[in-house]
């Protein structure tokens, strides 16, 4: 062998060697980064676990909570507000009445006719999306942007829907953030949630509010309820089933009312109600306890929002955080465990890129090859291939949030149930415990809503499941404000 030939021998082993060292490190990082991830889905799902036991100390320590705020104002960080709604429709409601839903990144208008015992006659409405600038900016501009689209609304009544002469339209108001009430057509707010933020609104009255904007269009009309949506939930789920006495809203938001006997309030000092009831508005939201299972990106996501330390409960379990919290999550995957390449793409960093929606929509893809998953990281976030095995991953996180979330609804209304003693057989009788939940996450979330269904079932246990029951009260909360308008109209 000449010598030429040795020496290119030996170069093409050399970079053979260096070739297969490469393949090897590279092997070895990918193999590393493998094991990163893996961790950190890991870990995601040791920190959010909710054994059921688990889910019995949170229905416990809610049911000590709603007892603290019921006793004395400001005794929990549970508001259990009054709503001076102390009776529910019954089913006479007669005449035209309108409804303005205000409470997420959407408002609706709407008008039924009620036809005392034969029900709800006719029904329109409209929804209208928020302008975002408006979520943070003076009250005028809001209230002035609201009248303005009733005003058009109103405009449009047409010759179904019957007035008796002589008489004003009244409104029902669902304003679906804590307010403490004042009487049942006033209340001041206490705060803002889901990403409204107008401060000089704080402890101003919404109804004076609303009546000056409604003034400022020339809208003939008076406001005779100011109600929550659960409020409004409750009453348009009553309407419909006399056994509804729980109402909960999972949408942008999260909360909660139901009955409770007045005599259970040691806070309320007015008029004993002839009901001997009142609708209690708990604004679970703003629940918190050791026991809820709070991981960092829980963490730094109510450190990063409008509202730090408030509305904690809120912050895991519905529609305006679950997205964010998966997107926290992949950030740190692409970061730490290159899950999307070398380098992080740069729309993983905008919060709030993600919305609920399209995590449930790569949480519901029954594809092969998970098509939906790899086009949603595709559009929101411009990723543009990625394997299946990546996709896989991004699955089991939604299914991570999504199952703690809906496993502590489910704690939640256990709660209640429990509060209510309706957990119980009473003189040899299970009473039936209806509960009418609304909201975009419950209604179109499948997978959350199964999870909830199945875990209130497993917490209440099978002699008692057959007798809680949760049923879709779609728009229940804007028919219920306007049932409660009705209810409380001054023409009675
Ligand atoms: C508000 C509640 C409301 C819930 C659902 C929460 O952020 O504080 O008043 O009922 O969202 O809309």
């Amino acid at each position: 062998m000449g010598k030429v030939t040795v020496g290119v021998a030996v170069v093409g082993a050399a970079a053979v060697c260096a070739a297969a060292a490469l393949i090897a490190r590279h092997r070895m990082r990918s193999s590393s980064l493998c094991v990163k991830a893996a961790d950190i889905v890991k870990e995601l799902e040791e920190k959010c676990a909710t054994p059921t036991a688990k889910l019995r100390q949170i229905a416990d320590a809610m049911t000590v909570e709603m007892h603290a705020g019921l006793a004395s104002e400001g005794g929990s960080k549970l508001k259990m507000l009054i709503s001076y709604v102390d009776n529910l429709p019954t089913g006479n409601e007669e005449g035209v009445y309108y409804a303005l839903d205000l409470g997420g990144t959407n408002f609706r208008v709407l008008r039924v006719q009620l036809g005392g015992k034969s029900g709800i006659e006719f029904t329109e409405f409209a929804e209208v999306s928020i302008p975002p600038q408006l979520m943070i900016g003076t009250p005028e501009a809001l209230f002035d942007y609201i009248a303005s689209e009733l005003a058009k609304f109103v405009s449009d009544e047409g010759d179904k829907f019957w007035l008796p002469p002589g008489r004003q339209r009244e409104l029902g108001f669902t304003f679906s953030f804590p307010v403490m009430q004042l009487s049942i057509d006033s209340g001041t707010l206490i705060r803002w949630t889901k990403g409204f933020s107008i401060d000089e609104m704080i402890g101003r009255d919404v109804v004076v509010e609303l009546a000056s904007a409604m003034k400022r269009r020339g809208i003939d009309m008076s406001i005779s309820a100011l109600v929550n949506d659960t409020v409004g939930t409750l009453a348009g789920g009553r309407y419909g089933n006399s056994d509804v006495c729980i109402a909960v809203i999972l949408g942008t938001g999260s909360n909660a009312a139901y009955v409770e006997r007045a005599q259970a309030i040691p806070k309320w000092h007015g008029p004993h109600p002839k009901s001997g009831e009142m609708v209690i508005n708990m604004e679970w939201g703003n629940f918190r306890s050791s026991h809820l299972p709070l991981t960092e990106y829980d963490n730094t996501l109510d450190a990063e929002s409008l509202n730090p330390g408030e509305q904690i409960f809120e912050k895991m379990i519905s529609g305006m955080y679950l997205g964010e919290l998966l997107r926290k999550v992949l950030y740190r995957m692409a970061d730490e465990a290159a899950l999307f390449g070398e380098s992080v793409p740069p729309k993983l960093k905008t919060r709030f890129i993600l919305r609920t929606p399209e995590m449930s929509a790569m949480h519901h893809d029954t594809s092969a090859d998970l098509r939906v998953v790899g086009n949603t990281l595709k559009d929101v976030f411009g990723i543009m291939d990625t394997s299946l095995s990546t996709r896989k991953i991004v699955v089991e996180i939604c299914n991570i949030f999504a199952t703690r979330g809906a496993r502590l609804a489910a704690a939640g209304i256990l709660g209640i149930v429990k509060k209510m003693g309706r957990d119980t057989i009473r003189d040899g009788e299970i009473p039936k415990t209806v509960i009418a939940m609304d909201g975009g996450l419950y209604e179109h979330y499948a997978e959350y809503r199964s999870c909830l269904e199945n875990t209130l079932d497993e917490l209440v246990g099978d002699q008692l499941a057959k007798h809680v029951k949760l049923i879709l009260s779609n728009d229940g909360s804007g028919i219920g404000a306007a049932l409660l308008a009705a209810s409380h109209s001054r023409y009675l």
